[in-house]
């Protein structure tokens, strides 16, 4: 896609002026020549229009080149999203007086992405969440994966989507801007079977919403299940916990866990629970409960079945944070959607904005296939042939109250 800028005016007053420079604007749009749009897209960056800049990031050890690029729409609203692990570094989002925060987890540095990120903003594939023991049987073939969460496979394995260098491509048009990311996933990359193209577009729509498009396919059966992994304050990254944001989440059951979080293969109602999030709760309210769910997880980290089970984009949960108005929702076509309340952070990060991250100050609303589902036949499935396309949507729609 081309990467393409509608609007570089900067002059003043004069209408004939204005429209000299859309005209020129439009057709540089048209003809895309790269330094002439990159130096407008800086120009923009500069006006504080919408559009889209790049600017290095930084260097893996291998001495690939990391990018960072910047998305603003109409509405000044800014999301940053890197290259590595196509992580979504910033988002920000004014609260109802208007004032801007970033709300999303992250370092503003290389190096701690590689060394310590809890899958920060991530892209998260081949495989999203667990599978058991690593191991899963596919046509009649077994295929053992790294084993990197206690006995289980966790998100793609020790070197996941999280972990690639996405080749990308930036575009602008009428209601959004964007990125396209792809990724090239050979046959026995983390031992999983079949090359997968994969394909994520972002846009950062003038509704505020960022909205990820992923498309997948496959040179030979495999499992697929992408999600991404962005971690949540609404008041603002590095201030304070979520126990106080209150979510909704549109689901009448769950997939409960074993003690090392796999799903124990039954559907289970929420009703009684203190897992149910069918009105809206504070995350705190309940989460240090003595139920057993809740221990095995330190808090939320479950999968819901979503009442909409995956039949089209619906909405999937809300979080509204009291105090600074901001209101979160998320809309997805997926069948599942784990809630993890941010157990494993312990207060040992230091985010981008300088302040460490103490326990449950992020919280995470990850879209997605059932964990383990390529070992629970009850499921729905999450194969991939070739000739099928694995197509999923999943909107963060920003606004406030
Ligand atoms: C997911 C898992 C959690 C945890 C986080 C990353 O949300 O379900 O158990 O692994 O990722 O720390």
């Amino acid at each position: 896609m081309p990467s393409s800028t509608r609007s570089t005016a900067t002059s003043p007053a004069s209408a004939v002026r204005v429209v000299l420079v859309a005209v020129v604007a439009l057709a540089l749009s048209l003809v895309a020549t790269p330094p002439a749009a990159a130096a407008a897209r800086d120009a923009q960056a500069a006006t504080g229009r919408p559009g889209i800049t790049k600017k290095h990031f930084g260097t893996l050890a291998g001495g690939q080149k990391v990018d960072i690029y910047t998305l603003r729409n109409a509405r000044g609203m800014r999301v940053r999203i890197l290259t590595y692990g196509g992580i979504i570094q910033s988002i920000e989002v004014p609260d109802s007086r208007g004032r801007l925060a970033n709300v999303t987890l992250g370092f503003d540095n290389l190096s701690d992405y590689v060394k310590r990120s809890p899958y920060f903003g991530a892209i998260i594939g081949r495989y999203a969440n667990r599978i058991a023991k690593g191991r899963f049987t596919l046509d009649g073939r077994t295929y053992r994966l790294a084993t990197n969460d206690g006995p289980n496979a966790l998100h793609g394995g020790n070197k996941g989507f999280d972990k690639r260098v996405w080749a990308a491509s930036p575009f602008q048009r009428r209601g959004g801007v964007g990125l396209v990311l792809t990724y090239t996933s050979r046959a026995g990359e983390e031992h999983y079977p079949g090359t997968l193209r994969a394909r994520v577009v972002y846009t950062l729509t003038d509704r505020n919403e960022i909205r990820m498009d992923y498309r997948a396919t496959t040179t030979r059966p495999t499992v697929v299940n992408l999600t991404n992994h962005a971690y949540f304050n609404l008041r603002g990254e590095g201030n304070g916990t979520i126990l106080g944001h209150r979510l909704q989440i549109n689901a009448s059951r769950y997939t409960p866990i074993d003690k090392t979080l796999i799903p124990t293969g039954k559907i289970a109602r929420l009703a009684g629970t203190p897992l149910d999030f069918r009105r809206p709760t504070a995350v705190g309210a309940r989460v240090n409960s003595k139920n057993q769910q809740i221990r095995y997880g330190g808090g939320y980290d479950h999968n819901y079945v979503l009442d909409s089970r995956g039949r089209g984009l619906s909405l999937a949960a809300k979080v509204v944070e009291p105090d600074s108005g901001r209101v979160l929702e998320v809309v997805t076509d997926q069948p599942g959607l784990q809630f993890y309340s941010g157990n494993f952070l312990d207060g040992t990060l230091r985010g981008t904005g300088g302040h460490l991250y103490p326990k449950r100050s992020g919280f995470c609303l990850e879209s997605q296939h059932f964990p383990d589902s390529p070992n629970h036949a009850t499921f729905p499935s999450t194969v991939l042939r070739p000739g099928e396309v694995y197509r999923t949507t999943t909107l963060y729609a920003f606004s406030t109250e």
